[in-house]
């Protein structure tokens, strides 16, 4: 079992720390037994896999029903659940009995919070009451409407003195790790270099102390999607497509199921059973 403290560890000996999203039980054990260092129940889950146009409709109900399922499934990794937009803006209180759900509900060792400068005392004070926080900065997709569409941050001195300031009072206030999400790779270099907890890099180049990715995008289950953070490791729409089509082949043309998928009745049975 692996617990937050060895991502430090890590990050002193240099050695990188790698991060997916699952969102269910299936999924999760592939990630866990791979041995993945941190399983991430992304709010990506409501596009992913409930079609959403944004991150913002997700409810907490959606993130606990999959996060659940994945805690089922994780053995070793470090499970980590975003809060969805709504469940920690509101108030301290909502963000406290939020957070804590995850925890209490799952075997989640920490949750993640969009950061930004106005929610830093909200995440220290999460940190104070032994809610370990991991933060995330940069194109902060829970702000896509302020930020006028998914923009890569950073891009000039001013905008990543402002990132670089954040991600060191988000290391003051506690903060366990830092995802840095879409942002030059000199941000992400110095924010790493500079600050001690570990950074998980995703559209931040290779200078983060990790890596994460959404586990979809790297199977390629999506064919209308590749950011360009994006490596496609399988082309699983495509193998899923085809497995699909064979199987409706098989179907109609009366190939499947064949004697090896079904039982027949002993011979006495059946005379017995079709006597009038
Ligand atoms: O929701 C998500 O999947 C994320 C990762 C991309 C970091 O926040």
């Amino acid at each position: 079992m692996k617990y937050l403290q060895n991502l430090i560890e890590k990050k002193e000996k240099k050695e990188k720390i790698s991060m997916l999203t699952a969102y269910d039980y299936a999924s999760a054990k592939i990630v866990d037994r791979a041995g993945i260092d941190i399983i991430l129940v992304g709010d990506s889950y409501g596009m992913v896999k409930l079609g959403y146009k944004t991150t913002l409709p997700v409810t907490m109900e959606e993130m606990l029903i999959a996060s659940k399922a994945v805690s089922r499934a994780v053995k070793d990794s470090i499970l980590i659940i975003d809060m969805p937009f709504l469940s920690y803006q509101t108030s301290e209180k909502d963000a406290v009995l939020n957070a804590g759900t995850f925890l209490k509900e799952t075997n989640a060792q920490a949750v993640k919070i969009e950061s930004l400068e106005s929610n830093v005392d909200l995440i220290e004070r999460l940190v104070q009451l032994d809610i370990p926080v991991m933060g995330h900065i940069g194109l902060t997709p829970q702000s896509v409407n302020k930020l006028g569409g998914y923009i890569i941050q950073g891009k000039d001195a001013k905008s990543a003195k402002k990132l670089y300031l954040l991600a060191k009072r988000l290391e003051q206030a506690g903060v366990c790790s830092l995802v840095l999400e879409g942002m030059t790779s000199e941000s992400a270099n110095k924010i790493t270099d500079d600050i001690h907890i570990p950074t998980i890099g995703i559209g931040a180049g290779p200078h983060c102390d990790g890596q994460v990715l959404v586990l979809d995008d790297l199977l390629g289950m999506n064919p209308d999607f590749c950011p360009k953070h994006n490596k496609k490791y399988a082309d699983m729409y495509n193998i899923i497509k085809k497995a699909v089509s064979d199987y409706k082949t098989d179907v109609e043309s009366n190939k499947f199921p064949t004697d090896k998928n079904y039982i027949k009745m002993d011979k006495n049975e059946l005379k017995k059973f079709n006597k009038k």
